[in-house]
């Protein structure tokens, strides 16, 4: 298949940094890339190319999802775990960048302050994806919104409710859903909402594309009458301390089968993974049928293939 040349040499750290032009563009070669792999076709796009990762938090799906990506794509992915790397000893993100950039064609990082992906992407020549961090979660969303695509037909208008903590997922959700005009609403528990300032980036967008971008505090409202329900855990990584407190300020917050009641008949269900089952979703409803939450995360491997194909 023919790759764009649009995005070539891009960073990809923040839905917020393209067009919802570029948006598109991942989503259809994402789709297209599907499609090929399951008529056995492994175009070797990035044939002789080598992505480090590197993983300073675990990882199963983004993890496997870059790995086999890249194969698949004709080049080689390297695990770069902070045991082994020097990252892990105190050499600077600055000293990594400048290094490993001498040496690969793209690097995919999951850390935990965002700043750190801004610097690697600022000292390093090639392209820098960001595998999730404490703020953000856009290669995620990626593959979410071709989940969504897939079983909607559209983006446009479809009402997508997150139940949940105001975490990376959800910014990233605001983000992409803004851009591609998805009405995105935001239930958490007082105190635990989204970012104001990527609330406000959001926004911005949101005049534009028409996207109704809200925040409440009361999950029946959020979800009713949604095309597509999300949640995600209560307690990120890095949040385990907090991980007790959360449950009890979540308690209401369950994606369950009485609140399934509220959203639409032919509504979705969508959930990043890992999940807690029994505390933010049900057994009933991630096992359920308007459940597509391993569609969701087969579709990190096109979403990851058609972002490195298109970048780098
Ligand atoms: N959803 C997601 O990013 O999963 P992993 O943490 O397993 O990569
Ligand atoms: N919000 C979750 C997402 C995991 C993929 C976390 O950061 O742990």
């Amino acid at each position: 298949m023919e790759i764009s040349n649009e995005l070539k040499g891009r960073d990809f750290i923040s839905l917020h940094n393209f067009t919802p032009q570029e948006i598109q563009l991942m989503l259809d070669t994402g789709i297209q890339l599907k499609l090929d792999l399951k008529r056995g076709i492994m175009p070797p796009i990035l044939g002789g190319k080598t992505l480090g990762m590197i993983f300073q938090k675990s990882s199963t799906r983004t993890r496997v999802a870059f790995e086999v990506g890249m194969y698949q794509l004709g080049g080689h992915a390297l695990f770069l775990s902070p045991r082994d790397i020097q990252i892990g000893r105190g050499e600077s993100i600055k000293d990594t960048a400048l290094v490993l950039a001498r040496m690969l064609d793209g690097i995919m990082i999951r850390t935990f302050s965002h700043d750190e992906v801004l610097e690697l992407a600022y000292w390093a020549d090639i392209p820098v994806i960001n595998g999730l961090t404490d703020l953000l979660h856009p290669t995620q969303v990626v593959g979410d919104m071709m989940t969504i695509l897939e079983h909607k037909g559209r983006l446009k208008d479809i009402r997508l409710a997150f139940v949940g903590d105001g975490n990376n997922v959800a910014h990233s959700l605001l983000f992409g859903g803004a851009k591609m005009g998805m009405h995105v609403t935001i239930a958490s528990p007082e105190g635990c909402t989204v970012d104001p300032a990527i609330f406000e980036q959001a926004r911005a967008d949101a005049q534009v594309s028409g996207a109704q971008l809200k925040l409440c505090t009361d999950p029946l409202e959020a979800v009713t009458g949604a095309d597509v329900v999300y949640t995600d855990v209560w307690a990120s990584m890095g949040q385990e301390e907090e991980a007790e407190e959360k449950e009890r300020k979540f308690r209401a917050y369950q994606v369950n089968s009485a609140l399934m009641k509220a959203a639409r008949l032919d509504a979705i269900v969508l959930h990043c993974l890992p999940a807690k089952r029994g505390k933010e979703i049900t057994d009933e409803v991630i096992d359920g049928p308007q459940s597509v939450v391993f569609d969701e995360a087969e579709n990190r491997l096109h979403a990851h293939k058609a972002i490195m194909a298109l970048t780098m």
